[in-house]
């Protein structure tokens, strides 16, 4: 890896420290702010203009309890000052197509995709924002372990599903940051697989193997030797959220 240092910039150094934080001071991070984070998020680019998101911002202790059990009661979701719940949303879309005499019924699978891009982007960029305040989260996918629950307790209509939220407050924890694999791994040069003295495939796991068990053993935290890519090959067998290709068909998106 070249020496990167002459490349510096607040926004860097953001992103080079970041991490997720799991647990908030007792203070609360105020409706202004909100406003002001999602003010600049909603500058994140948009296919074709589309805008297909909408953000659900909670703050009930009951809503946030409820929030927390579909998460299999995940206990920052609970303690949260704020939640942003960043949906895909079709309806304004649907709402043109009606106004000019169509109907978005039988969306596409790359709407409900564009949708999804559109709502991470603005996701990611309200993370920064938030960090750049000086606020920590972190996003939180397991609204989607029940998509159809999440939208009940949400009270989302068809045509918007919750993609993913997030935690926000002000930090009251610093935890070490997680490895990350290298670059060399992860970039191509003109074509897949032309690394730059990258390792092979198997070579890069076994390394971050190495590093994650290393990182997991120094925060006291149960692992295996073959920490990565054990935890993935668990995560993804069986199949997990089997039903939510049913549920997101039931809120109006056909990914199928
Ligand atoms: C879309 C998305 C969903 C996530 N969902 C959860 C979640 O439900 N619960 C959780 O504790 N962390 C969740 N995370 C946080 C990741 O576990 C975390 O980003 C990852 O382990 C890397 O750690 P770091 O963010 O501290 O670098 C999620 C992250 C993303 C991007």
């Amino acid at each position: 890896m070249p020496d990167l240092s002459s490349y510096t910039s607040e926004t860097i150094d953001l992103l080079l420290n970041r991490v997720s934080v799991r647990k908030y001071a007792d203070k609360p991070v105020t409706q202004i702010m909100v406003d002001a984070i999602l003010e600049a998020a909603f500058r994140a680019p948009t296919s074709s203009n589309i805008q297909a998101y909408s953000v659900v911002v909670v703050r009930d202790h009951d809503t946030l309890q409820k929030l927390s059990a579909v998460t299999g009661g995940q206990k920052h979701v609970a303690n949260t000052p704020v939640f942003l719940a960043f949906c895909a949303d079709l309806t304004r879309i649907q709402a043109a197509m009606k106004m000019n005499g169509g109907s978005i019924e039988a969306n596409s699978l790359e709407t409900g995709l564009v949708a999804s891009i559109d709502a991470t982007l603005v996701g990611m960029s309200a993370s920064l924002v938030a960090e750049s305040l000086g606020l920590k989260g972190l996003m939180i996918g397991a609204v989607r372990n029940n998509a159809s629950e999440t939208a009940k307790i949400l009270n989302l209509p068809k045509q918007v599903f919750c993609a993913f939220g997030m935690c926000l407050g002000w930090p009251a924890e610093e935890p070490p940051q997680k490895p990350r694999m290298t670059q060399a791994a992860m970039v191509h040069h003109e074509q897949y697989g032309n690394h730059e003295n990258g390792q092979t495939p198997d070579a890069l796991l076994n390394t971050y193997d190495q590093d994650l068990s290393a990182h997991y053993i120094s925060i006291n935290k149960p692992t295996t030797t073959d920490s990565w890519t054990h935890d993935i090959a668990k995560k993804f067998s069986p199949e997990p959220r089997a039903n939510l290709r049913k549920e997101l068909k039931d809120q109006g998106f056909d990914f199928s």
